[in-house]
């Protein structure tokens, strides 16, 4: 079944972040050691805020860490809604990561084909980790049920459209996902429950479940989240 290519981790409510935190951090700290550098995708939303705050609180080689984005929203990068302003506010700033480390995604530039293309020649040719969230509509990244970005196989960023706004977007693609050394997907909270099942045990359906591009990636959830799942969790 496609849920044996997921590792299910369900960690208590009040370790979830610790958990999530320490995976993401043991993960950047390996690639160092075995690359001398490593590069890190940050996904947006609400979930990640307080795994990145603990992240910021640990002690990682951050001039050694590129941080790059999965997706982000056609705003200012100061803007409330800009998944770079978040990511600035919980971690960048707070760990201290370098400025020439910092890689922005310019969803707000004029032309955002043009700015998809320039991003995608930034990026490396794999992540060493991607982290992702998912949905109440099953999307990851900015990549939504239907999108024509999930037929992408080629361009690694393109233009999006979200259902709610803010609407225009910039996205990494499915082969981005597929190559990427490892994959986190964050959730926790009643209300993902049925995406994640939809997600991890229902039937092949990528174009209506995006988040199962991720599938075969580490799941970090709490009870709530994985309540909806059949199989054993680690
Ligand atoms: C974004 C994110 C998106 C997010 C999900 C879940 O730009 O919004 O990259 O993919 O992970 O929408 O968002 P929440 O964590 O806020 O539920």
């Amino acid at each position: 079944m496609a849920r044996d290519l997921a590792q299910v981790v369900v960690a208590p409510a009040e370790r979830w972040v610790e958990e999530a935190a320490s995976r993401i951090a043991g993960g950047l700290e390996a690639s160092v050691l075995a690359r001398g550098q490593a590069s890190i995708a940050l996904s947006g939303g609400e979930t990640p805020r307080p795994v990145y705050q603990r992240l910021a609180a640990m002690t990682l080689p951050w001039s050694r860490i590129d941080v790059f984005f999965g997706d982000e929203r056609a705003v200012p990068p100061e803007h409330p809604d800009s998944n770079y302003h978040m990511a600035v506010e919980t971690l960048l700033d707070p760990a201290g990561v370098p400025m020439a480390r910092r890689h922005r995604m310019p969803a707000d530039a004029a032309d955002r084909d043009a700015a998809a293309r320039a991003y995608a020649a930034e990026l490396p040719e794999r992540f060493d980790l991607l982290v992702l969230g998912i949905g109440h509509d099953c999307h990851t990244a900015s990549l939504f049920p239907g999108s024509t970005a999930l037929n992408e196989t080629t361009r690694r960023v393109v233009p999006s459209e979200s259902p709610v706004p803010p609407i225009e977007r910039l996205t990494i693609t499915p082969p981005v996902i597929a190559a990427s050394r490892a994959r986190f997907v964050l959730a926790r909270g009643r209300d993902k429950a049925g995406p994640v099942a939809r997600a991890l045990e229902g039937s092949d359906d990528a174009t209506h479940c995006p988040a199962q591009l991720a599938r075969a990636g580490v799941w970090l959830l709490d009870p709530d989240a994985a309540a909806g799942l059949t199989g054993t969790p680690e």
